[in-house]
């Protein structure tokens, strides 16, 4: 490896530059490459990892499962419930406690502060499995099926439609101006990012090319845009009492066939899922009845055509989260 990861959280990408995140891509396009070809080794055989989710997960906690059994450690999941962390014993006492026990910690839940009182207090990398604030580990994913459909980063003109300043949408800007990816937010102005955050990453554009734009009109958003991106209206920990007011802002964002017309010829549809394209969950079914919306964030003719390539972002899921298991705990000798 040429850039130093060994012992390192990965909490937020603002804590690292343009080519430690290009390595870690490339470090997930081995793994994969390796794990198609049927060519696995055990490289972290013996070391143990700790699984804390305070939210629920299918793609991030297989990814964090089968990646960690594919480089050969042992992992143990702790869920909502059943563990004393919060509840009986601090963050900072389970942080220290877990770092005598295991040789990393993953945590997805609420509060970013949680997670970097993990990796102040147990002394082993803790890498965020999503909070209210960021998810990094799926911006690898992204970042890798954007690579893999136009071979670069640099100069793609990315859109990201919907709640702009969620977890994804944090993210993906902050991914973006780091590795110089145009990023457009197109959503009301008070679903844009906070301003902080904006200032932070125009400052990161500024050294790697990147242009960002943010609009609330639609079909400035769509026009020559490589990749139409959407994440869920109402993110986990929101209350119920949300919805109908981010429905009634959001229906004109939600993309559809019109929207993918007015992006470019070749341009590909993402979503980290999961996504409610149709009745087919509980919440999308009493959405229904409730809104009379079959879908939300995208209409099911978009999420199941030929565009899409969330079920590729899915997939890259566990080869980009076990790279970044690989690099942080891998001791180069
Ligand atoms: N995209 C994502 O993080 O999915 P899960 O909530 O299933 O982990
Ligand atoms: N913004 C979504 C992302 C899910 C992967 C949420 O936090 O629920």
């Amino acid at each position: 490896m040429k850039q130093n990861f060994y012992g390192r959280s990965f909490l937020t990408l603002l804590d690292y530059t343009k080519e430690e995140i290009q390595e870690l891509l490339s470090i997930s396009a081995k793994l994969k490459a390796k794990k198609h070809a049927g060519l696995e080794c055990l490289p972290l055989k013996g070391k143990n990892v700790v699984l804390l989710f305070e939210k629920d997960s299918t793609r991030t906690r297989c990814a964090f499962q089968v990646g960690a059994n594919d480089l050969g450690m042992n992992v143990t999941y702790l869920g909502p419930t059943g563990s004393q962390m919060g509840k009986k014993e601090s963050i900072k006492d389970t942080a220290r406690v877990l770092g005598r026990m295991y040789d990393g910690i993953e945590y997805r839940g609420y509060k970013q502060e949680t997670v970097e009182i993990l990796a102040e207090y147990s002394g082993v990398p803790v890498w965020n499995g999503l909070t209210d604030k960021y998810h990094p580990t799926q911006i690898l994913a992204d970042f890798l099926t954007i690579i893999e459909k136009f071979g670069h980063l640099e100069g793609i003109n990315f859109t990201y439609f919907g709640d702009a300043r969620n977890n994804m949408g944090n993210s993906l800007m902050i991914g973006a101006a780091i590795m110089g990816m145009n990023f457009t937010a197109c959503a009301p102005s008070d679903l844009w990012p906070n301003q902080e955050l904006i200032d932070k990453c125009y400052e990161l554009a500024q050294k790697s090319g990147a242009k960002l734009k943010f609009t609330e009109d639609v079909s400035e958003g769509a026009k020559g845009a490589d990749v139409i991106y959407t994440d869920v209206w109402v993110s986990m920990g929101e209350p119920d009492s949300v919805w109908k007011e981010r429905i009634e802002k959001l229906s004109p964002y939600q993309v559809n066939s019109d929207i993918m017309k007015k992006a470019n010829e070749t341009a590909i549809f993402m979503h980290c899922l999961p996504a409610f394209h149709n009745r087919e969950t509980v919440i999308g079914e009493d959405i229904y009845k409730k809104f009379e919306m079959d879908a939300l964030e995208v209409t099911e003719e978009v999420f199941e055509s030929k565009k899409s390539v969330v079920f590729d972002e899915a997939e890259n899921r566990l080869h980009t989260i076990k790279a970044v298991m690989y690099a942080t705990l891998k001791e180069e000798k």
